[in-house]
């Protein structure tokens, strides 16, 4: 029998896990930029903690959930990490650190939805959590930091989607607001949206049945419920998103599908990505920390889903994604291999990256194997070469060689690389 990854997952293989090592390496300077320290939590989480936190009629909690029943627990494999984090900087009393705390992390999501392009069931995320402070210009620093990424790994055709949900009494307004206006288009909503009427309203907002998006269109949705603080904060967030040179587009419709969201709310959209065009989202969840037994504190934080990245930059990342071996050794007999395991680590030692061709064949098939490895140089040991202590050092992009002393093979390939 012949095994498959699991539906919805991808092995990541060399040829491209270089590729995610430089955008996780440069995604990671620009956090520590920022001020923000990684934080790892487990995979695995009670699963009451997302019911919880991202709310019991959410889409993720109610059909994406990965169970694990274990006697008389049941965890979750994590759908996001927002939640974790809120849950470690309670668990660890970090609310007693006088200062925001800023959190980075890298990692595995999992939810069981329908694979297409850019949707997988376990993809990963490149994530922030500041929590500490209601201050508008955090909003907007965070904002910042999410297009600071988009843009440092190389993509600048993006667009950047706000809106402001209100405070938790505005929501409820709002909830009660919508309910009342869908009412009388109930027949006309598709069947999920008839459900999500009563158990998750806003929902109905962002649905993409063009029906359904019709009559939401014909509502004239406005932002009446909006209190005058929460419409204070928001008018501070987009002034200093203006300062910051950020341009955005403020969209009303825009709600994002997580319980725990309270005003600015994000998304951040790339047109080379087709109907799962989302880069990135995030937004305020001021009553989470609250919520999960802490003390009151503002906090907002932005995920951005590292395959989709990935998938806009394809054709401008090719390049980075080639292993580079500055040396690669071809022994020509059994003496000479002897003896290329320990040129070969003196090389390594001296932080020269080398590697060993282990396989027979002709030298013009091990030559061409040395080129699959993008090596620079060849070093090629024959027995006349060992008799003298030399090897045949060939520069593999402009094929010319010439006999070196093996003691002296390291300064010269870090000379010419
Ligand atoms: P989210 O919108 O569910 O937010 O996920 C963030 C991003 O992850 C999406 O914009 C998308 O790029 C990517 N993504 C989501 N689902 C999938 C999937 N099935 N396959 C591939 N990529 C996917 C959150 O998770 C929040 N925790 C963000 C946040 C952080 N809000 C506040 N702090």
């Amino acid at each position: 029998m012949l095994f498959k990854s699991p539906r919805g997952t991808k092995d990541i293989l060399p040829q491209e896990s270089s590729k995610w090592q430089t955008i996780e390496s440069k995604a990671r300077k620009i956090f520590s930029l920022f001020g923000f320290e990684e934080i790892r939590t487990p995979l695995i989480e009670d699963a009451k903690l997302f019911a919880r936190s991202l709310g019991d009629f959410t889409d993720i909690v109610q059909k994406q959930m990965f169970l694990i029943k274990r006697e008389t627990d049941t965890f979750v494999l994590r759908p996001e990490a927002t939640a974790s984090i809120v849950r470690a900087y309670v668990e660890h009393d970090l609310y007693n650190i006088s200062n925001v705390c800023k959190f980075y992390y890298m990692g595995p999501m999992f939810r069981a939805e329908r694979p297409q392009k850019g949707r997988l069931r376990q993809f990963h995320h490149f994530g922030a959590e500041a929590i500490g402070s209601a201050n508008p210009f955090l909003d907007a620093e965070l904002i910042y930091l999410a297009t600071r990424i988009i843009f440092e790994l190389g993509l600048s055709d993006f667009e950047v989607v706000v809106n402001t949900l209100g405070c938790q009494s505005d929501k409820k307004k709002m909830s009660v607001n919508l309910k009342e206006k869908l009412m009388p288009h109930k027949k006309s909503l598709c069947e999920d949206c008839v459900s999500r009427i009563d158990k998750n309203v806003f929902r109905v907002l962002d649905c993409k049945n063009p029906q359904c998006k019709d009559i939401i269109m014909s509502l004239s949705w406005a932002q009446a419920h909006i209190c005058e603080d929460c419409h204070k904060h928001f008018e501070s967030v987009l002034a200093a998103l203006d300062t910051l040179g950020v341009r955005y587009k403020i969209d009303p419709l825009l709600v994002r599908g997580l319980d725990y969201y309270t005003r600015t709310v994000f998304e951040i959209s790339s047109k080379e990505l087709g109907a799962q065009d989302a880069l990135g989202a995030g937004g305020r969840y001021d009553n989470l920390v609250e919520e999960l037994g802490g003390p009151s504190r503002g906090s907002i934080g932005f995920a951005l889903g590292v395959e989709r990245l990935l998938l806009a930059l394809s054709a401008k990342t090719e390049e980075a994604s080639k292993t580079l071996l500055d040396c690669y050794i071809i022994p020509l007999g059994e003496a000479a291999l002897k003896k290329s395991l320990s040129v070969l680590n003196d090389l390594r030692m001296s932080g020269v990256p080398s590697d060993l061709d282990y396989l027979d064949g002709s030298l013009k098939a091990r030559l061409r194997r040395a080129d699959k490895k993008n090596a620079k140089f060849c070093l090629i040991i024959g027995d006349n070469e060992l008799a003298k202590c030399t090897g045949i050092l060939k520069n593999m992009s402009q094929s010319t060689q010439e006999e070196v002393l093996l003691a002296e093979l390291v300064n010269k390939i870090k000379a010419k690389v």
